[in-house]
């Protein structure tokens, strides 16, 4: 029996053993090749009228998962409200998934912001069948480390702003290996 995390049903404690079917293995192979797939297939995100659903990418969406995935350096020009932030959290949803010890920084000037785009990454995980998530150590409001060594956390950046930003920063180890912006 998989055992949860403290005191969430809906995530998987560390070090379990986790049993997988034929099918299973074939599709954690194919998600972990392919971030557009895993998004489409088991991430869910809350639409403004119909609730949770899954995400299915817009065409743009699809250009920015391609472009992030493709290259070391993005930057999106697209208008408000359009989607831009749920397609990023949903990219380092799978970067922190399929990445051993990678680490992701998600600052913004308000520390609101910056949780608020955790939270949404948390349901998104939370919504994951267990033989897709790695067990978790840490689970909490302002961060989580799962473990395969993967952490994100999110962080209020101390830069007085006339406009709201958010970045978000990951790399392999100690070393920089990409920002974006949304
Ligand atoms: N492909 C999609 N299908 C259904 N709903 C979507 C899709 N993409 C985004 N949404 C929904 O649209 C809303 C706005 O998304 P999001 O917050 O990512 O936009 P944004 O461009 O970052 O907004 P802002 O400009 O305010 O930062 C959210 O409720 C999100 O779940
Ligand atoms: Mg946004």
């Amino acid at each position: 029996m998989v055992k949860s995390y403290v005191n969430n049903p809906l995530i998987k404690a560390q070090h379990q053993d986790q049993e997988f079917t034929q099918d299973q293995i074939k599709e954690f192979a194919k998600c972990a090749n392919d971030p557009m797939y895993f998004i489409e297939q088991y991430v869910k995100i809350v639409h403004l009228e119909r609730g949770l659903v899954p995400f299915e990418l817009y065409d743009f969406q699809k250009n920015m998962v391609k472009t992030f995935h493709e290259n070391r350096f993005t930057i999106c020009k697209v208008g408000r409200q359009s989607g831009k932030s749920v397609t990023v959290i949903a990219y380092l949803l799978w970067y922190l998934l399929f990445n051993e010890s990678v680490s992701v920084a998600m600052l913004a000037n308000k520390a609101a912001t910056s949780r608020e785009l955790l939270s949404r990454m948390q349901l998104a995980y939370e919504n994951l069948p267990f033989w897709l998530q790695q067990g978790v150590g840490v689970w909490n409001k302002g961060s989580f480390e799962l473990e395969n060594g993967s952490k994100i956390i999110s962080l209020l950046l101390l830069v007085p702003l006339p406009f709201e930003v958010v970045l978000l920063i990951w790399y392999f180890s100690m070393s920089l290996h990409s920002w974006r912006t949304t």
